[in-house]
């Protein structure tokens, strides 16, 4: 059968911009039918037209914009450095490198965690070397000339103190940047004048309240090196537009143009694409017996008149809870099923899904290439176990996430997504044409970070 719908039809003139969507079933109709569902506040849609000029390839391609965004973004935002199970105990450090910015993070004797800028207040040493971690620090002594400091930063004691009678002990304290928690994370922030996390977090915590990352462990951790710039890389991970040419393996089965994107607040956005729910504007169209099929479940089971994604939600509910060792039975159907991604200003997503429950940060690595962390997070079982976070897989430019063991059914999506970088990097440094193209809606939330970050550049 053929889908009733032409996703090629030319756009209706009677609509104003950004009021346009895909046919089909929307988000929100998928998750009125569900059988459990999220709070209305956490479905409601949030989107603002942003206008649709060109965006200039050169916010991408630069290196004079890439030492702005050094200038002026990455010392003034907060950013996840690591996981509180990271450093579990008194004196366990993890240093975290933002461009030319270091940062070592610390947990104190009061098992307090703080932030210190890694940088000797002597002649300027690093403590530890870039992305390392440890345990078990009594103290901080500089491989240098041997000064050190307590775990909470105040100075500890200097070699031949006798020349240095001009060292006032309270001013030669580590220097401290703004440090908090928040979902298990810990950020920094290199500003001493930020706004609270949690500020700026908003609304991302009253997001979350219901599927408390802090209550999970990591499993998996990959850090990839990518081509191209840190935004062009993340930015293909904040829309479904191309899940079309670039992910065509299951478009039956994914409504990709029917995905909400939301506008939350200037730190935050989201998308929700529901998986599981078929695709209304596919060619090939499955009832809901082929649909429970192909979610792996005897199709003469399925009641009449009942949904598949339902049924399957109440299985997995089940057999994952069983597997996973945690009470599922409460969990809203978008929440076990569906791709998720709220973005945090400016290089994090966080991801509050079961069986999509990936976490992402992007790194600058000079302006043309991108550090890609990926985390799986799974929630802690009934034993309160919580195993030892796994130190992160490195994969080159040219390795694949197909070859890291045990990554799950979202290696091949994750290759198919960093090959295309190549591409687009060559294409946006060769093109005459001076500037990107947006959609109105499905790419609404890359016209919406650009609108932020230009906010951070024009200060100076
Ligand atoms: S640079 Fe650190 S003790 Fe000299
Ligand atoms: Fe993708």
């Amino acid at each position: 059968m053929n889908a009733k719908y032409d996703i090629y039809a030319p756009a209706d003139p009677t609509l104003a911009p950004g009021d346009a969507r895909c046919p089909g079933p929307s988000v929100q109709d998928v998750l009125n039918a569900d059988n459990q569902r999220v709070s209305p506040d956490f479905q409601a849609p949030r989107y603002t037209y942003l206008g649709n000029e060109d965006l200039a390839f050169d916010r991408y391609t630069s290196e004079a914009f890439h030492q702005l965004e050094v200038e002026r973004l990455w010392c003034r935002t907060w950013q996840w450095a690591c996981r509180e199970e990271h450093i579990p105990k008194v004196g366990d450090y993890y240093v975290y490198d933002i461009d030319r910015y270091s940062v070592l993070v610390i947990r104190g004797e009061d098992m307090r965690i703080r932030a210190f800028v890694n940088s000797c207040p002597h002649r300027g040493m690093q403590f530890f070397d870039s992305d390392t971690q440890g345990t078990g620090k009594q103290f901080l002594r500089c491989p240098f000339h041997g000064m050190s400091w307590r775990l909470d930063g105040a100075l500890r004691e200097i070699p031949c103190r006798w020349d240095f009678p001009h060292v006032k002990d309270e001013e030669f304290g580590l220097q401290a940047i703004p440090c908090d928690t928040w979902g298990g994370f810990v950020f920094i922030n290199l500003d001493a004048n930020a706004q609270p996390l949690l500020e700026y977090l908003s609304p991302l915590p009253e997001h979350f309240a219901a599927t408390p990352l802090e209550d999970r462990f990591v499993t998996m951790h990959t850090q990839k090196v990518l081509q191209g710039n840190w935004k062009m890389c993340m930015e293909g991970f904040l829309e479904a537009y191309h899940v079309l040419a670039t992910h065509p393996n299951r478009l039956h089965m994914s409504a990709w143009a029917n995905t909400q994107y939301d506008l939350l607040s200037p730190h935050v956005s989201r998308f929700h694409q529901p998986l599981t729910s078929g695709n209304a504007i596919h060619p090939r169209q499955i009832t809901e017996r082929q649909l429970y099929a192909e979610l792996g479940h005897d199709p003469n089971e399925l009641k009449e008149g009942e949904s598949a994604r339902n049924a399957h939600c109440d299985k997995l509910r089940r057999s994952l809870g069983e597997s996973l060792d945690v009470d599922l039975s409460q969990v809203p159907n978008a929440i076990m099923l569906d791709s998720i991604e709220y973005h945090v200003f400016p290089n994090a997503c966080f991801f509050p899904g079961i069986t999509i429950p990936l976490i992402y940060r992007f790194r600058p690595l000079g302006h043309d290439k991108t550090l890609h962390d990926i985390m799986l997070l799974q929630p802690v079982p009934r034993s309160g176990h919580r195993p030892k976070p796994p130190a992160p897989v490195k994969l080159g430019m040219d390795d694949r996430y197909t070859s890291v063991k045990d990554f799950g059914f979202l290696d091949r999506v994750l290759d198919q997504d960093s090959d295309n970088f190549v591409r687009q990097w060559a294409g946006m440094r060769t093109s005459l044409k001076k500037g990107q193209t947006l959609a109105n809606y499905q790419e609404a939330r890359i016209r919406h970070f650009h609108a932020t970050l230009d906010d951070y550049l024009k200060t100076a």
